[in-house]
Parts: structure tokens; sequence; C-alpha cells
């Protein structure tokens, strides 16, 4: 075992970090308050081949490993998390599901122009009354035929109004309950289906998050991922890795917000020194740095066994479950530190520490991810 990153991974973190100061920094505050998706950097995010990572080249990837994918989420999410979940999402759920499980008139189709970052994708699994009941789903795709009649709503779409790919999970045999759930690939336009207004959010404003509505749309069969009745297992093993990315997402908020604790700490002067000076902030700055470190080890150990193609649900869930509390924890005791300063949004800890809290909430709550991590020890 060792524990250093290659050549190639540090120049993806560096070029990740460079990215993130010099075109996600400028405008976030400005994006964060007026609710604006951050169209261009998403564009060059493609470009630059951030939206298809771990895509094969030959579908217009980028071809790397999980681990780079884990130092990329982790830089770009410490200055602009509404971005990071952009890359999240149309990496490891969108991307990664069609590689994997997808025919090759799919990944023609739709990966392709994904991983090229040409669109961009988004997962539709939540529903009003499907949350962390995922098998509980209420939209449906009846056969028939040679197509399936999709009717139903989505909801807490991330990338909901600006993705043009939309991989859909639909139960077709509610008798057969998960067995009988189906995942489509959903195409915007497609009639029928239609986009609910954006939802004003604590965090992550930058980012779209709507409501979905089918109503009798037409999906030709070769839009059905896998074989008849997969989408269940399609939806838990996508999100299995999904999981690593939101892990690594709260890993960069928190980090994020350790690093404009600290240099602050060293220029804030009270009782005539630093407040670096003082054992109250040492402490605090002592524990952030610990706990973030742990938070990466689980997030490279969980990138790891992916990319060894061993079992990694467990330890996603773990980095997901630990990650997220740190950075809640972490971006809180930022704004501490920071004082009044932190109250206000020129210092950007306390837009870390709104961005923070969704982590403990999408890809599977906190509670789902100890009920995944106790089935998995306890099988
Ligand atoms: N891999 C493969 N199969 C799996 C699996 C996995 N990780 N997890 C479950 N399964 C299989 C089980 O083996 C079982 O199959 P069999 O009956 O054939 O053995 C079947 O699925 C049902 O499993 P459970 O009995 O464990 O199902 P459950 O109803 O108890 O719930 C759950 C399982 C893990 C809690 C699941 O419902 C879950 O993950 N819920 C959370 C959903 C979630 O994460 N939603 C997030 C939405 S996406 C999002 O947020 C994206 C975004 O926009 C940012």
């Amino acid at each position: 075992m060792y524990f250093e990153l290659s050549e190639e991974h540090l120049m993806i973190q560096q070029a990740a970090r460079d990215f993130a100061n010099t075109e996600l920094k400028p405008g976030v505050i400005e994006r964060d308050e007026l609710q604006k998706f951050p169209h261009e950097q998403i564009k060059k995010l493609g470009e630059l081949g951030f939206l298809g990572m771990m895509v094969d080249p030959k579908y217009n990837g980028s071809g790397m490993d999980t681990i780079s994918y884990v130092l990329a989420m982790e830089e770009l999410s410490k200055i602009d998390a509404s971005a990071s979940v952009v890359v999240s999402v149309n990496n490891s759920l969108v991307c990664f599901g069609l590689e994997k499980y997808g025919t090759e008139f799919q990944k023609e189709k739709y990966l392709k122009p994904l991983a090229a970052g040409e669109i961009i994708g988004a997962f539709c699994l939540s529903e009003p009354e499907a949350g962390s009941d995922a098998t509980s789903q209420h939209t449906t795709a009846v056969d028939m035929g040679d197509h399936y009649l999709l009717n139903g709503t989505k909801n807490w779409i991330t990338n909901g109004g600006n993705a043009s790919t939309y991989l859909v999970i639909a139960q077709t045999n509610s008798a057969l309950r998960h067995k009988g759930i189906n995942a489509l690939i959903v195409e915007k336009g497609m009639e029928g289906f239609s986009v609910g207004p954006k939802e004003n959010k604590l965090g992550i404003r930058g980012s779209d998050t709507h409501s979905l509505m089918f109503t009798d749309v037409k999906i030709p069969k070769e839009n059905r991922i896998g074989e008849e009745g997969f989408g269940f297992t399609f939806a838990m093993k996508t999100l299995d890795g999904g999981r690593i990315g939101i892990a690594s997402q709260a890993l960069g908020i928190a980090s994020g917000a350790y690093e404009l604790a600290l240099a602050y700490s060293k220029e804030r002067k009270t009782f005539g020194k630093p407040i670096a000076a003082h054992q109250a902030i040492q402490f605090k700055l002592a524990d952030m740095a610990t706990e973030i470190e742990a938070a990466r080890m689980l997030c490279f150990k969980a990138a790891w066994l992916k990319d060894q193609g061993l079992p990694y649900a467990k330890a996603s869930s773990m980095a997901k479950l630990f990650a997220s509390d740190v950075a809640m924890r972490t971006t809180v005791e930022a704004v501490q530190i920071h004082g009044g300063y932190g109250f206000v949004k020129e210092y950007h800890v306390e837009r870390l520490m709104r961005d923070a809290k969704i982590t403990q909430i999408y890809e599977g709550t906190s509670e789902i991810q100890r009920m995944i991590i106790a089935r998995e020890i306890l099988k």
C-alpha cells in the first residue's frame, strides 16, 4: 500500500484547481444569489473532458480512473458545488450507467454527446412519494409492444431543465415490485414530456432542480437500458458509483471551507495576535484537517475498489455518510472562525455551509447510507 498520487493524477488535480479558480470563482456569488446555471463554465468543462472523465475515449470520454474523478470533484467543489453537481451527475450517474449497461446503439446515440459535454444528462428516480423508498415507483411504463407509454411525475431532478437526455426509472409490472421496474432513455422534446418550474433552494442554487411530468410519452423499446425488469438494479448499481461523486463533492466543500478558515485565521487579529495563535482556533483547525483527511481516504478507498473491479457499495456509502457529515461540521466551524464576516456572502463560507446540507440528502440520505452499510456488514 502506498499513498502517493501519480504524475497524471497530480496534473488532473492541478487542472481542476486552476479551472475552479479562474473560471468558477468569478461570478460564483452572483450565480448563487440569482440561481443562475453555470452554462459557459459547464460548456468549458465539457471541452476539457470533465463531463465524461471515466468514459472510454472511443465514446468521446477521457478514459481516466475514478481516483482522478475524486480529485477533480474535490477541487471543483471547493469553489462551486453548483457546477460540481452537474459534473457528478453527468459522469457517475448518466455516463457510467449508459457505458456499463447500455446497448451499442444507446452508446453511439446518447453516450457520445454526453461524454463530450455537448449535452448534459439527468438521472430520474425520485418521485413525490418515492425518495428514500425507491422501490415504490408510481411512474408507469406500460408495455405497448414496440414501445412503452410513460406516465407520472419525477421530483428533485438535478439538471432537470438543462438536460437533453434523461434516464427515467418507471414501473412496468407492479406485481413484480422492484423486478418489474425499467430504466428508459427519454429525450427532451418528446411529446407529452414537460419540465416543471425550477426549485428555489437553500444551497447549490446555481444548479437547476425541477419536477418532470410525463403524460403518455412514447418511448421506443430500443431506449430501455438492460433486460426487461432491470431498472431497479440499474438504479442501485449506478447510485453506488454516484455516491463516490457526492462524497467527493462533500469533501471539496469541507476542504474549501477549511482552506478559507485557515487563511483567515492567519490574517485576522484579536487580543494583539492572529486568531490562529489562540488555542480555541487551533483546536478547531486541527479537528477540521483530521476529519477532512479521513473523508478523503474514504473517497479514495471507494474509488480504488471501483477501479479494481471489486465490490464498492459499502465503501461508497461510508464515504458519502462520513464526508457529508464532515462537510456540515467543517462549514459551520468555518463560519464561526470568520465571526461576523462568515455571515456575509463575500467571504464564501456561508454559501459552502448552505451547499453542504444537500450532500446529507441527495443520492440517498445519511439514514439510507447507514441502511446500506448495515445491510452489507450483516449479510
Ligand atoms: N446493487 C445491486 N442490487 C441491489 C443494490 C445494489 N447496490 N441495492 C439493492 N439491490 C437489490 C437487492 O439485492 C434486492 O434484490 P433481490 O430482491 O433480487 O435480492 C432489491 O434490489 C431490493 O433491495 P432491498 O430489499 O434492499 O430494497 P429496499 O426497498 O429495502 O431499499 C434501498 C433499498 C437501498 C434503501 C434503496 O431503496 C435506496 O437506495 N434508496 C435511496 C434512493 C436514492 O439514493 N435516491 C437518490 C435519487 S438520485 C439523486 O439524488 C441524483 C441527483 O439528482 C443528485
